[in-house]
């Protein structure tokens, strides 16, 4: 396998800003590919955050904000990122959801080597699809995701889609105590069970805040759990509001209902019809309020349009797979009580597995040993099972999957990258191998992932 050489930042020649975006630096990367280009610099650097009131966090962050800057592309166009790594550790940049080339899919010496402090590397690539999604490092993950290398990536789409208001809305709970120090990112204990939990919940790195919408106004409001280890059970009580995407992927608009159950990695875009001036909604995790929705006259010019309830967002092109002659294999994952000693080289240990297989994050060749491999162009029905008694929300890296059924509930059958599967549930999900690479398959609570939950999908001629 080869990769893309690092590129040393003192080295750097030929780059030129040519303006500065509300964003951050936008610049020239040099000629342009054929069709429009969205270029952003993007610096991870560390950066102080006052998450507690009158205490310090010694975060990460990218573009100097955690949640990081929102990178913004329309559907079809080219993203193009230099990523700088001035963190002290390396790292790299993984684009959850986008079905990208492996080249530029930030997995560490599967797709690119790490990029040490000091460097960068400049990812570019088309994106296809439309929707909500995200993007973060696929290294040393518990640690650099969890203080705050996470950031929302949004794909307009191709037409105006009906929606005149906004708002990006990253999850996170922050591992901090009282004081804002970071506690452990993973314990041993909580990695074999559900995940270590952060303690701090935020929305776009503020805890409970209060978020003024326009009265009377459809908004479409895209939350992204961009948390390492928690399922939030959405809600939003006395609220008029319409599912419209599920983690980047349309679906028939129908009422979000009692509650939605958004796993990490996970996104959903929602219609919410804010009401009369001065009314307030509180969005919930479960009991728990996560912010203030607060309805409030004449916030932006009011578009026309702006109250009527768009119509259903336009499909992706994800290729239909053919079930009826799609060949079926079959992931268990499972907890392993008898490895959860430390391994003698000091690696993580290892507490779960799929199919008797636990990946080392330690082990750079654990990807040439893919657990499937899938030919160009076929499809495939993946029966996946969970034989344990914590939920796992299972995401692919390079295709979208068709979420088919579940022996726990009526699944309405939709496309996405990211399955929450439940305890002991067993699901069938289907999709077209059209993207040749060798794919990251796991599970994205942070350290299910890193002690166990990974493993590589092999997609080739
Ligand atoms: Cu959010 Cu391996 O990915
Ligand atoms: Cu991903
Ligand atoms: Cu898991």
């Amino acid at each position: 396998m080869s990769f893309t050489r690092r590129q040393i930042l003192a080295g750097l020649v030929g780059l030129s800003v040519v303006g500065l975006g509300a964003g951050g630096v936008r610049y020239w990367l040099g000629r342009p590919r054929a069709g429009n280009s969205h270029d952003y610099e993007l610096i991870a650097a560390p950066l102080d955050l006052e998450l507690v009131p009158g205490h310090q966090t010694p975060a990460w962050a990218y573009g100097g904000r955690a949640p990081g800057q929102e990178l913004r592309v329309r559907q079809g166009d080219w993203l193009r990122v230099r990523f700088i790594n001035h963190l002290p550790v390396s790292s790299t940049i993984h684009w959850h959801g986008i079905r990208l080339p492996l080249a530029m899919d930030g997995v560490p010496y599967v797709s690119q080597l790490p990029v040490l402090p000091g460097e960068y590397f400049d990812y570019q690539f088309q994106v296809p699809d439309a929707g909500s999604f995200w993007y973060h490092p696929h290294i040393t993950s518990s640690e650099q995701l969890g203080r705050g290398l996470v950031g929302p990536l949004i794909v307009e789409e191709r037409e105006p889609s009906g929606f005149v208001h906004e708002r990006t809305l990253c999850l996170k709970n922050w591992h901090v105590d009282e004081q804002g120090a970071f506690g452990a990112f993973s314990l041993p204990r909580e990695a074999a069970r559900g995940g270590t939990p952060g303690r701090l919940s935020s929305i776009n790195g503020v805890h409970a805040p209060t978020l003024d919408l326009p009265a009377g106004q459809v908004v479409r409001l895209r939350l992204l759990n961009v948390d390492n280890t928690l399922t939030y059970r959405l809600n939003l009580p006395d609220a008029e509001v319409q599912i419209y995407a599920l983690d980047g992927n349309p679906v028939a608009p129908r009422p979000l209902g009692k509650e939605y159950w958004l796993g990490p990695g996970m996104r959903i875009d929602l219609a919410l019809k804010v009401p009369a001036v001065g009314t307030e909604l509180s969005l919930r995790n479960g009991p728990v309020r996560l912010a203030t929705l607060r309805a409030q006259a004449a916030l932006e010019p009011v578009a026309a349009g702006g109250s009527e309830w768009p119509p259903a967002l336009p499909a992706n092109p994800v290729s239909e797979p053919d079930v009826a002659s799609a060949e079926t294999l079959r992931f268990s994952f499972e907890w392993v009580g008898s490895l959860s000693e430390n391994t003698a080289n000091g690696a993580p240990r290892s507490y779960w597995q799929i199919n008797g297989e636990a990946w080392d994050i330690s082990n750079k060749n654990c990807a040439d040993k893919p657990i499937a491999k899938l030919q160009l162009g076929k499809s495939y029905i993946f029966e996946l099972r969970n034989m344990a008694q914590y939920q796992h929300p299972i995401h692919l890296h390079g295709m979208s999957f068709k979420v088919l059924s579940s022996n726990r509930h009526q699944v309405i059958p939709y496309f996405t990258d990211t399955y929450l599967l439940g305890k002991n549930e067993s699901a069938r999900i289907a999709l077209v191998a059209d993207n040749p690479g060798s794919w990251m398959f796991h599970c994205h609570v942070i350290d299910h992932m890193e002690t166990g939950l990974m493993a590589a999908i092999e997609v080739a001629d």
